[in-house]
């Protein structure tokens, strides 16, 4: 709260800014530092773009020598533009194109299969081009799912990557494909337990171990084992930490960090998501029997999971008075309801908080992670600006969006249309 009340101070939300991101880029550095001291300096630590897609900080996240994982065409411009080298980007989809796969391999991207038939294509593509693929393909260990079904990858069923219980099939295609020398593994975002990730990504190393003992020694030589470290989204949560999770890995699979496998992480969530706090003035406050509601400028617009999902996504909220002072006093229960045109649209809902009055500021914590990256038009309001903190200094990583930015995305590269009807 220290770090807000410096940037409001210093003037970095102005009077038209109706809400605000701050993101403490500092704390990013530290969270990347504890992911590469427990994976190793060795290993690849590919940030997810899909967590947070900003330039301004995946360009800090390159400079810090981190790698990219892009999950779309736009991400891998996104990841390149950013000052990610070629070598240090992962592209991940369920739904590469010809297209999208000539481009990445060419480029020198690592890609990871979804699927037999995409192993097919590329396979294809070497064949017409005459490169060498730098290419892995996704096992779904079917180890379970964790807590939370939508963002979990690992059940029996999943649209994404082979089932293990294709294993004779796996061992075929690495046989087919002398360029297939990598296994990739993601067994869901937030709610997955220690247990469970090391389970699924222990299912694919054994699965690497018969891949070598089929194809050749040392055939698999980079094992991506994806993303899914959890955060604290609530007082009392006790997450693993990168540190505990690489030891239980470890102890599962005795030969990931022995420099037999070019080591691949994918974090998304565990870095970005305490990085970030959102700021919204209080418009409105209304009060009915048994409901007090603070009507904000952020809704699903910005928290599109909380919105729709409310019970897996909490968020911990304060109130800060008009001039950034915290907020004391009796405390009850209010509903922060977003502006959107829908009665779900409520980004926190129950929150402790102080009495509030139009014109204070509450505060969202840990956005830093999948709320800004999943932006929805929808009302087409504007995204807010985006302060970033960096060793004591503040600048802004993204100015508020303008109507006429608003205007300029509906209406695409199109020329805008003639009024006066026909
Ligand atoms: C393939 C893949 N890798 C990595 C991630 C990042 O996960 P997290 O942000 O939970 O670390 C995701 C998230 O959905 C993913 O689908």
């Amino acid at each position: 709260m220290e770090l807000l009340r410096r940037a409001l101070d210093a003037g970095m939300v102005r009077e038209a800014d109706t809400a605000f991101v701050l993101y403490d880029l500092d704390r990013l550095e530290s969270r990347l530092a504890a992911v590469v001291a427990a994976f190793g300096a060795e290993s690849l630590a590919a940030v997810a773009v899909k967590a947070n897609p900003l330039p301004p900080v995946l360009a800090f996240l390159a400079g810090l020598g981190a790698g990219a994982e892009a999950a779309s065409l736009p991400e891998i411009h996104l990841a390149l533009e950013a000052g990610f080298p070629p070598g240090r980007i992962v592209f991940d989809s369920p739904a590469k194109t010809v297209e999208e796969l000539r481009l990445a391999l060419t480029l020198g991207i690592r890609v990871n299969a979804d699927n037999f038939d995409e192993l097919a294509r590329i396979g294809d593509l070497a064949v017409a081009h005459g490169f060498r693929p730098r290419a892995g393909l996704r096992v779904n260990p079917q180890a379970g799912l964790g807590r939370i079904r939508a963002t979990s990858v690992a059940g029996r069923y999943s649209k994404f990557g082979v089932p293990m219980a294709e294993r004779e099939a796996i061992l075929a295609a690495f046989a087919r494909y002398p360029w297939l020398d990598g296994l990739h593994v993601h067994i869901g975002s937030q709610g997955c337990p220690l247990d469970l990730l090391v389970a699924g990504v222990g299912a694919v190393y054994d699965l690497a171990g018969e891949v070598d003992r089929r194809c050749g020694e040392g055939r698999v030589r980079c094992f991506d084992l994806g993303g899914g470290l959890p955060v604290a989204y609530r007082d009392g949560d006790a997450p693993s930490t990168p540190r505990a999770y690489a030891a239980a890995l470890a102890d599962r699979c005795p030969d990931l960090f022995s420099g037999r496998f070019e080591l691949v992480t994918e974090f998304g969530r565990f870095l970005h998501a305490p990085c970030a706090v959102a700021g919204s003035r209080v418009e409105y406050v209304k009060r009915q029997p048994g409901h007090r509601t603070a009507v904000i400028h952020l809704g699903a617009d910005m928290f599109v999971r909380e919105c729709y999902n409310p019970r897996n996504w909490p968020h911990r909220t304060r109130a800060l008075t008009p001039d950034g002072r915290e907020k004391t006093g009796r405390t009850a229960v209010w509903h922060l309801a977003g502006p959107l045109c829908f009665s779900g649209d409520f980004p926190v809902r129950r929150a402790r908080l102080p009495d509030l009055a139009p014109g204070d500021i509450v505060v969202i914590e840990d956005v830093g992670a999948y709320t800004l990256a999943m932006w929805s038009r929808y009302n087409s309001r504007q995204i807010p600006r985006i302060i970033g903190a960096r060793q004591g200094r503040f600048s802004v990583l993204r100015e508020r969006e303008t109507p006429q930015d608003v205007m300029r995305f509906w209406l695409g590269t199109c020329p805008p249309p003639q009024g006066g009807g026909s």
